[in-house]
């Protein structure tokens, strides 16, 4: 087997963790204000985790619209491996903000209604994206069978939380014409594309078994 892709995970969660350093280091070398780091710390982390469970949603359609793609086997062995990095920046994010920004369980009670909803929302998707890093395992895979396709199906719905959450809370989505923002509304709309692409070839598939 070539060395690259055997480690291909490792090297995903090294570039992971390399990335989350470099983003710690950053912070500290651009923001001198300490209550100020935590918070760019928070919004950075949170933007990784976005851009990694992005990529790790976008390999299989993309893969199935463009067949003659290059690095289809890599993309696959590496796919869980982004997934769980994806979320180990969710991780830090929620950390970063639940307990340093808003003061645990206690902060909760002087949240104004719209930040109640947003964290519950983004709860609910770190409950789901827990369950789908706890079963990534070869082992697990082998375990749940079919079942682990459909526990992962969830992944959808934490997408759309996720989506709704930083709409409401992110200061990067406050303005959306700003460039973050037009970055992410156009990876969206390439996403859903594909995924359309992937289900009209699955339905067609389909169409033709039965004839
Ligand atoms: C219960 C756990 C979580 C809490 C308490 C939380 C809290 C927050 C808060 C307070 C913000 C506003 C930050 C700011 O703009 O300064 C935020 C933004 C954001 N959160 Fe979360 N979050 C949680 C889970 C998640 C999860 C699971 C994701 C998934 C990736 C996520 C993704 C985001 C994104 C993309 C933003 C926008 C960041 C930006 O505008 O720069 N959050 N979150």
């Amino acid at each position: 087997m070539n060395p690259l892709f055997r480690h291909i995970r490792k090297t995903v969660f090294a570039l992971a963790a390399a990335l989350a350093v470099g983003v710690l280091l950053s912070v500290l070398a651009r923001i001198p204000d300490d209550s100020l780091r935590l918070i760019r710390l928070g919004q950075w982390y949170a933007l990784c985790a976005t851009a990694f469970l992005y990529i790790a949603l976008l390999i299989s359609p993309l893969y199935v619209a463009f067949s003659s793609l290059p690095g289809r086997a890599y993309a696959i062995r590496a796919r869980r491996a982004i997934g769980v990095s994806a979320y180990f920046f969710t991780l830090l994010h929620s950390s970063i903000e639940f307990f340093g920004l808003l003061g645990g369980l206690g902060g909760l009670r002087f949240l104004p209604n719209k930040y109640l909803i947003a964290i519950s929302l983004s709860f609910t998707a770190l409950v789901i994206l827990s369950l789908m890093a706890a079963t990534s395992f070869d082992r697990m895979v082998i375990l749940l069978g079919r079942r682990w396709k459909q526990l992962h199906r969830f992944v959808y719905l934490a997408g759309l939380l996720i989506i709704i959450h930083a709409l409401l809370l992110g200061t990067h989505y406050a303005n959306l014409s700003r460039t973050i923002p037009r970055v992410s509304i156009a990876a969206l709309i390439f996403l859903l594309l594909l995924e359309s692409i992937r289900i009209y070839k699955f339905l067609r598939a389909r169409r033709a078994d039965i004839h």
